[in-house]
């Protein structure tokens, strides 16, 4: 048994807004136009960085990040959930906008060394420690808007998180957005940053217009994913969520729960969702969202076509509750980790 470092007092995760505290060391891996990433091997303090004000990310969306965490373990050691995953989806994003693609084997050395030396910032469970790995391209070029950046910097940091959603585990407002795309179709399933811009005034509209906490992308009648979580329906038979393809994030949350929906014996559909089956599912069955930071949050309200549909009664459900204890189990070694989805650090 690996015994807790002692932990860093920076704020308390729990009422701190959810990525707004920081652990002080961060992992960086620079590769200048036609060479490799160059890491140095360990991770440094954290600084501020000096970038020149040509930088391509800041002016071309040459930026992309991962989020994935790292929780502290019954008997107080310290593991990282499905490393491989998320160190594998960023490979893909960067691929997408063209940047020289990292060594997956280094993407996750990088996120082992940051989180081992940020251990010390893991709060206990239900707290977590966010890995937010990111690239950026850092080309000295404004001419450079139809090229990809010829240099770029890969970076590691943490951040100490509780909740996701202020309030913790409540009935969350979803409402159903008809009419507008969160991205375009071919770039869904990167996680670019880019793609967070362009969901932002739907999801204020939302927030302003009906109190919705998120917005669920459904233009066309084509139910993909809210903002920052995938979406799915459930009840006591059957696990329900969107197919697979490139207009949304394909989420490591997600595939976590097919998995273990099908462990607990729910009969798993990934297919399209009309919205005339989203509304005839609320009447009677249970929905939520999954993703790293919201792990499963339950839907108890949908705001559909300018109405207000309570889903089941509009309280977190059996089988939303079930799925989301059954994962948190999993990620803290509380149940055995049956699919190999823990990498242990030190710390
Ligand atoms: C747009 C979007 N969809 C889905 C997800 C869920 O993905 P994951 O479960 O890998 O965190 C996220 C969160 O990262 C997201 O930002």
């Amino acid at each position: 048994m690996t015994s807790p470092a002692t932990p860093v007092e920076i704020g308390d995760p729990f009422t701190a807004p959810f990525g707004s505290l920081f652990g002080d060391q961060i992992t960086i891996a620079k590769r200048e136009a036609g060479g490799e990433y160059e890491y140095s091997g360990s991770a440094e303090q954290m600084e501020n960085f000096s970038m020149h004000p040509a930088t391509h990310a800041l002016h071309y969306g040459s930026t992309c990040f991962e989020g994935l965490k790292a929780f502290r373990q019954q008997d107080g050691s310290l593991a990282i959930f499905r490393l491989d995953d998320h160190a594998a989806r960023m490979t893909k994003t960067v691929a997408q906008l063209y940047m020289a693609v990292p060594d997956t084997e280094l993407v996750k050395t990088m996120i082992i060394d940051a989180v081992e030396a940020n251990a010390a910032y893991a709060p206990d469970s239900p707290g977590s420690l966010y890995i937010r790995p990111t690239l950026i391209g850092t080309q000295i070029n404004i001419g450079a808007a139809a090229t990809p950046s010829d240099s770029s910097m890969l970076f590691v940091f943490c951040s100490p998180v509780g909740d996701y959603f202020a309030g913790g585990v409540r009935p969350l407002t979803i409402h159903v957005e008809t009419e507008t795309p969160r991205t375009t179709p071919q770039f869904g399933r990167a996680k670019a940053g880019a793609n967070y811009a362009m969901a932002l005034g739907p999801t204020l509209d939302a927030k302003a217009a009906h109190g919705a906490d998120q917005v669920l992308f459904a233009s066309e009648g084509d139910i993909t994913e809210t903002g920052a979580a995938n979406f799915f329906l459930v009840d006591d038979d059957r696990l329900i969520t969107r197919e697979l393809d490139d207009s949304f994030l394909h989420g490591v949350t997600r595939s976590s729960v097919l998995a273990i929906g099908a462990d607990l014996g729910y009969r798993i559909e990934e297919r399209h969702i009309s919205l005339e089956e989203l509304a005839e599912h609320a009447g009677r069955g249970e929905a939520f969202l999954s993703g790293t930071a919201a792990v499963i949050a339950p839907v108890g309200t949908l705001k559909l076509h300018g109405e207000t549909v309570s889903v089941g009664d509009g309280q977190p459900g059996a089988n939303t509750l079930k799925l989301r204890q059954a994962l948190t189990d999993i990620q803290i070694g509380a149940a055995p980790d049956a699919h190999g989805w823990l990498t242990p650090v030190a710390g």
